[in-house]
This record gives structure tokens, C-alpha cells and sequence, in this order.
């Protein structure tokens, strides 16, 4: 589970407002809802239909300019993905047409009823590919069907996602070429690890080069020996002391994981980093190791606004996701990782002898029970990482038009395909692989800020070059 601390996003400048090509049908303000029918199983399992939210941004658009399809991924659709992004400027420059398309099973397009595991098995890569590619084909073949303003037919399409949304974006160009002219794929996840213990040790890399790592690791060390320790008026003392409610040894190691990496994804600017006010700034040397972990987290606690009891929710291995109720976006993306890539967050396994950014204690045991628990007893354990591999790693060897981008101290740089142990895929002319010095997840993809670093300019201009030769 990813939990993003939310960021301030910075008004745009002034912008020249678009000119609509016909008077009669006036663009529609981009927070406008439209919806897409598309069948619960593309390949023939249920032919019951829903609709798929999408927003679209027509501002800039001219006729034969290109469309950007942008996907919100896991997160609920917004106007953000069509107004604030870095490709309303590259719209704004091309005569691009803006639109996000609301990812299956997430915010509110939603196939079937409910989120029991007898629903969620429609939630397959496959599905969430050809929902894309069914509406790319209709805005490009019949575009009066998704569009209420003029669109000219046979638009070339690029898309765009980051994150897991960086995935879709790598799988839709090298699964439905014709359709898609090109990808932007920043900070996608693209390969799959049953233990991704590689995902702490990036949290650490990025804390060694602000220059708390040894020290973090200390304080984490430092806590294993009392968690692991057996002695209950230890654990329970050492909860207090973190500003945490009264949990299981295990649930609390697993909250730690989360509030401890809160920080890890905000994007790094010219004048602020969240990790090093939040973390690395507190080892001073006047506190020991554990008593700066627990000012870190305390801090972080409050700083978010968590209660005793959000904590307790958070912390419960049960994760809130018993219910089967529409709109938890951590539980479909739990089943996730249950089904296709696994990704477990755990520390690093004592056998491999690395130091660990988070307890011990969180292990395969802390998240696997739950696939069968919440899901039902069809699932299977341990997730099939090598099949994910095979089929949507592998697809995206040698795919052309795909831009890949990462953060030097992305936390999940160890699986995209410029991990700190060097590129996966050949760095091609056709395919750029981009790694911004000193950036985090996907700050590639906001909108351009005054206090960018310059390495995020440079990922957006080697981007922009890509998507200009998609285009031509
Ligand atoms: C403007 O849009 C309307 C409605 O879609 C259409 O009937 C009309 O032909 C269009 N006019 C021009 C000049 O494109
Ligand atoms: C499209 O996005 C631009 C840039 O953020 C914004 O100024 C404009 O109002 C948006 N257009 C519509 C129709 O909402
Ligand atoms: C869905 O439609 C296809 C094509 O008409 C058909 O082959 C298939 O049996 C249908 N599936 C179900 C579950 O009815
Ligand atoms: C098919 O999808 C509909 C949702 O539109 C659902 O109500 C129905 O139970 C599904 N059938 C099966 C066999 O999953
Ligand atoms: C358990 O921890 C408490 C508090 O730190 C300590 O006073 C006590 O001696 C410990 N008990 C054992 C058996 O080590
Ligand atoms: C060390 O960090 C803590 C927490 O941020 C702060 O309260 C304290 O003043 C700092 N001490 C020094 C000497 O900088
Ligand atoms: C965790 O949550 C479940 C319900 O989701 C509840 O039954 C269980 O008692 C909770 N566990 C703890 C330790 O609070
Ligand atoms: C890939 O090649 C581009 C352009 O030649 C270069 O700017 C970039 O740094 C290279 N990236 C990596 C990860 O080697």
C-alpha cells in the first residue's frame, strides 16, 4: 500500500484560453463527467455493460492535433489529469486534446456491483488494456461518440501515465502499437518481485544521500531487538513512546513501514525536500537513535492528523478492506498485488544480510494471509511473479516509442527499468531511458513549477522531443 501525503500544487500561470473551431457545440469545462460503456469481460466471460468515467480538456485543442490519454491509474479521476499535468503544456503546444480516462474498479467506474473477490476477477490486465484501446479506437474512429466538440478522426494518441499508470501507458504502446503513437511512462513499476524488499533498500539509498541513512537503520535495529524481544511491557512501552495505539508487535512494525517512508515520494525541489525536514533532519545527535524514531513518527502523526484510531485501522493487518464496498481504492489494489505482481514491501530477509528500513517483522506473513482472507480460497499463494514477468515485463523488450523516466532516489526505482544496478532495457534512440538526478516518483509529470530542479526540466524536454517525433 502507497499512502502519498497530499502536495500543494501551485497555480498555473495564466494560460491563452483556447479557441473553440465551432461555435455551436462550446467546449465544455474539463471537470464535465462523460461516460464510456464498456462490457465486464472484453473477451466474452460477461457481457453485462457499465460506463467508464472520463474528463477531457478541449481548450487546446485544433483540429489534427493529437489527443493525450492520460490515466489516473489507482487514484480517482480528476481534473488534475487533464489541466495540471506537465502535457497540458505540451497540448497547449501541439493543439492536443486532453483526456483521463478512469482506470476499472477504481474511483467510480466500477464493472461490477461490489469488490468481492468473485467481482474482482474482471480485474485483469487484459481488461484494463482493451477497456483503453476500446476507447482510443472510438475516439479515433468515431469521435462525435466520445467527444461533445469537433474531433478530427484518426488522431494520433499518446499516452501517459506514472507509477503503476507509467506501466499501462509502457503495456498500451507495446500491446496496441496502431493505436498508440507513443508512451510516457514515468516511474513505472514495470517489474514484479514477490519479496521487493529492493523498495526499503531504495527508501535508504535516498536516506544515505541526504545523509541519515546509517542512522535510520540504527534507530530501526535498534527497535527490532525490543519488538523481537518477547518482553510486552517493552512493546507496549516503546508504542507509547511513538505516539502509537496499543497494537500487536507486528501491526505496529507494519504502521512504522508506512508512517516511516511518508515522506519518501513528495517531489524534491530547488528549496524543499519532505524527507530531510521530516526525517533526516531530526538525527542531530542530541536524542538516541530510538528516540529520534520516535520524534519522527509522533511528528508525522500529527503533521498528517491521524487519530489513535485511523492508526489502529492502518495498523490492522485486516487493512479495512473486509467490506465489500464500492470505492476502496486499497483494497482493489491489494487484490493487485494478491494476483498479478505481488510487490510485497517487505524488510529485507535476515538471510541476505542487508540493513533493513523497517522491522523485520514485516514480512510475506504480515501481507500474503490476506489474499486468501479477503479474497476467498481460490486465490493462489504466493502470486505467480515469474508468469507476470513473462507476459507484461517481458512485452516491452525492444518496444519502440516508449519514454521511460525515473528519480535517481525514486523509492521504487529498484523496479522500473533503470534500477540503481543499471538499465534493464538497451537506453535506445526509440525508446529513452531517463534518470533524474536527485527527483522522486513521477515528478516528471506535474505541470512546470518555478522551483523545479533542473534535472526534472531536462526529463521533461528529452520527453517533449519524444513526443514531437510521435506526433510528426
Ligand atoms: C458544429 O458542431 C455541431 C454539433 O456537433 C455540428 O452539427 C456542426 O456541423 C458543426 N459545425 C461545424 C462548422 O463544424
Ligand atoms: C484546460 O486546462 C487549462 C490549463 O490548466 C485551463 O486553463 C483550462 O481552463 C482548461 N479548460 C477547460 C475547458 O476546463
Ligand atoms: C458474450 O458474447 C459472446 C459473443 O456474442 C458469446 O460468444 C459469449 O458466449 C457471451 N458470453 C456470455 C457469458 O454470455
Ligand atoms: C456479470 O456482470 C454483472 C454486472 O453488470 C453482474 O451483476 C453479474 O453477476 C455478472 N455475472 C457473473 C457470472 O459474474
Ligand atoms: C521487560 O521490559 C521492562 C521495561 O523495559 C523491563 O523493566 C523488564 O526488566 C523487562 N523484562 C525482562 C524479563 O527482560
Ligand atoms: C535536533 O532535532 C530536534 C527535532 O527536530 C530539535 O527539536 C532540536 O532542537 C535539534 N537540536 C539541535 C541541536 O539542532
Ligand atoms: C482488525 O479489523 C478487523 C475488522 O476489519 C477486526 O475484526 C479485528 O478485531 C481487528 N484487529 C485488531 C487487532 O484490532
Ligand atoms: C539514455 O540516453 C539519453 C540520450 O542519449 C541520455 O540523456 C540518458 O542519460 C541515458 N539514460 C541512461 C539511464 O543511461
Amino acid at each position: 500500500m502507497r499512502i502519498v501525503p497530499s502536495l500543494p500544487l501551485l497555480a498555473m500561470a495564466a494560460l491563452a484560453s483556447g479557441q473553440s473551431t465551432n461555435t455551436t457545440s462550446p467546449i465544455p469545462p474539463s471537470s464535465t463527467t462523460f461516460w464510456f460503456p464498456q462490457p465486464v469481460d472484453h473477451f466474452g466471460l460477461n457481457n453485462s455493460t457499465w460506463n467508464q468515467q472520463y474528463l477531457y480538456n478541449a481548450t487546446f485543442y485544433k483540429p489534427g492535433g493529437p489527443i493525450y490519454v492520460l490515466t489516473p491509474a489507482e487514484s480517482r479521476l480528476s481534473n488534475y489529469y487533464t489541466d495540471r499535468t506537465h502535457f497540458a503544456s505540451l497540448a497547449q503546444r501541439t493543439n492536443g486534446l486532453l483526456v483521463a480516462v478512469e482506470h476499472r474498479f477504481y474511483g467510480k467506474s466500477n464493472p461490477m456491483p461490489d469488490l468481492s473477490g468473485a467481482s474482482l476477477k474482471y480485474h485483469t490486465i487484459p481488461n484494463v488494456l482493451e477497456d483503453y484501446a476500446s476507447f482510443i479506437r472510438a475516439a479515433q474512429n468515431n469521435p462525435s461518440q466520445v467527444f461533445s466538440v469537433p474531433v478530427t478522426p484518426g488522431a494520433k494518441v499518446v499516452f501517459a501515465g506514472g507509477s503503476y499508470g507509467g506501466n499501462v501507458a509502457a503495456w498500451m504502446r507495446a500491446k496496441y502499437p496502431d493505436l498508440v503513437s507513443g508512451s510516457w511512462a514515468s516511474s513505472a513499476i514495470v517489474y514484479g518481485r514477490l519479496q521487493n524488499y529492493q523498495f526499503d533498500q531504495s527508501y535508504g539509498t535516498y536516506l544515505t544521500s541526504l545523509g541519515c541513512g546509517w542512522d535510520f537503520g540504527q534507530a530501526v535495529s535498534d527497535l527490532d531487538s525490543i519488538l523481537l524481544s518477547g518482553n510486552a511491557t517493552a512493546i507496549a512501552a516503546v508504542q507509547t513512546k511513538f505516539g502509537c495505539p496499543p497494537l500487536t508487535a507486528k501491526d505496529f512494525a507494519g504502521l512504522l513501514s508506512v508512517l516511516g517512508t511518508a515522506y519518501a515520494m513528495a517531489p524534491v525541489t530547488t528549496n524543499y525536500n519532505y524527507a530531510n525536514t521530516f526525517v533526516c533532519s531530526y538525527f542531530n545527535g542530541t536524542r538516541s537513535h530510538l528516540d529520534t524514531y520516535a520524534a519522527i513518527i509522533s511528528d508525522t502523526i500529527t503533521a498528517m492528523g491521524y487519530t489513535q484510531d485511523s492508526l489502529s485501522a492502518m495498523a490492522n493487518t485486516s487493512l479495512n478492506i473486509d467490506n465489500y464496498a464500492l470505492g476502496q481504492s486499497s483494497r482493489v489494489w491489494y487484490y493487485q498485488e494478491c494476483t498479478w505482481s505481488g510487490n510485497w514491501q517487505v524488510a529485507p530477509p535476515p538471510s541476505t544480510g542487508l540493513t533493513g528500513y523497517r522491522s523485520q517483522l514485516v514480512d510475506l506473513d504480515y501481507f500474503q494471509p490476506n489474499c486468501q482472507n479477503k479474497f476467498g480460497s481460490s486465490i493462489q499463494i504466493p502470486v505467480d511473479v515469474g508468469s507476470y514477468n513473462n507476459n507484461w515485463f517481458k512485452i516491452l523488450r525492444g518496444v519502440s516509442n516508449i519514454y521511460y523516466t525515473t528519480g535517481s532516489v525514486d523509492i521504487w526505482r529498484d523496479s522500473t527499468v533503470a534500477p540503481s544496478t543499471g538499465n534493464v532495457f538497451v537506453n535506445s534512440s526509440s525508446s529513452p531511458i531517463f534518470v533524474i538526478e536527485g527527483a522522486t516518483h513521477v515528478q516528471d509529470l506535474s505541470a512546470d513549477q518555478p522551483n523545479d530542479l533542473p534535472s526534472v526540466r531536462w526529463a521533461r524536454a528529452l520527453g517533449d522531443s519524444q513526443v514531437l517525433k510521435w506526433i510528426s
